[in-house]
């Protein structure tokens, strides 16, 4: 509760500075007023019956910040946000790195309301899709962002064979296992630490071989 507060303080500090992004990012908050997205997921995912193997989290912006630095994401890039969730961490990533971004989660609802605050907050440069990363185009893909802590192994694989197509010099950025426990098909750049809701963990920045 007190990090989530204090986490509140620095993105109004950090990034409220910036009009477009308290736009948009007012919109987003908006469109969970009635049902918050923890909700949303788990209902979804109930209905699938995968809610004993998945919890929902979002990346503090913060972390993101710190990781937008760390990788040196800069505005030529093409970032994939795999299971983006509400979008408000490609929101930020179009509006403060100043890259093209996509948003591409499974869960319908997530990316209606994403939609919705791209087209009325008007960021261009940013796109959602409702589909399975593991399906999903990866046209022009420079980085990867997956969170994806609670993904079983099998999908881990699954996703390791898809990006497999990337160039050579991909990024892929992991939180808590580097793609070098699944594959030698990257190596790992970079490893530091970021701080999640749960506390501080390792981020990697794989790199496709
Ligand atoms: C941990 S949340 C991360 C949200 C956001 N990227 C962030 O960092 O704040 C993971 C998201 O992945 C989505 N997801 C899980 N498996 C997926 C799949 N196979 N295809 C697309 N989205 C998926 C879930 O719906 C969830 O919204």
């Amino acid at each position: 509760m007190i990090l989530r507060l204090i986490e509140s303080v620095r993105v109004v500090f950090c990034y409220y500075h910036n009009i477009q992004f308290v736009w948009l990012d007012t919109l987003l908050a908006c469109q969970y007023l009635l049902k918050s997205p923890y909700r949303i997921s788990k209902h979804f995912l109930k209905k699938r019956g995968e809610s004993n193997i998945y919890a929902y989290g979002q990346t503090p912006l913060s972390t993101l910040d710190r990781i937008s630095k760390e990788c040196r994401l800069l505005s030529k890039d093409v970032i994939y946000d795999f299971g983006c969730g509400t979008g408000r961490t490609t929101l930020w990533l179009t509006t403060f790195v100043r890259c093209r971004a996509i948003g591409v989660d499974f869960l319908p609802t997530f990316i209606k309301k994403a939609k919705r605050v791209q087209r009325v907050g008007k960021a261009h440069r940013v796109s959602f899709r409702a589909e399975d990363f593991l399906e999903t185009d990866l046209k022009d893909a420079t980085v990867i962002y997956l969170y994806g802590t609670c993904l079983e192994d099998k999908m881990i694989h699954k996703l390791i064979q898809r990006f497999m197509s990337l160039p050579r010099g991909t990024k892929v950025i992991t939180v808590t296992y580097p793609l070098t426990d699944y594959s030698d098909g990257f190596s790992v750049e970079k490893q530091f630490k970021g701080r999640f809701p749960w506390g501080k963990t390792d981020i990697y920045l794989n790199i496709k071989n």
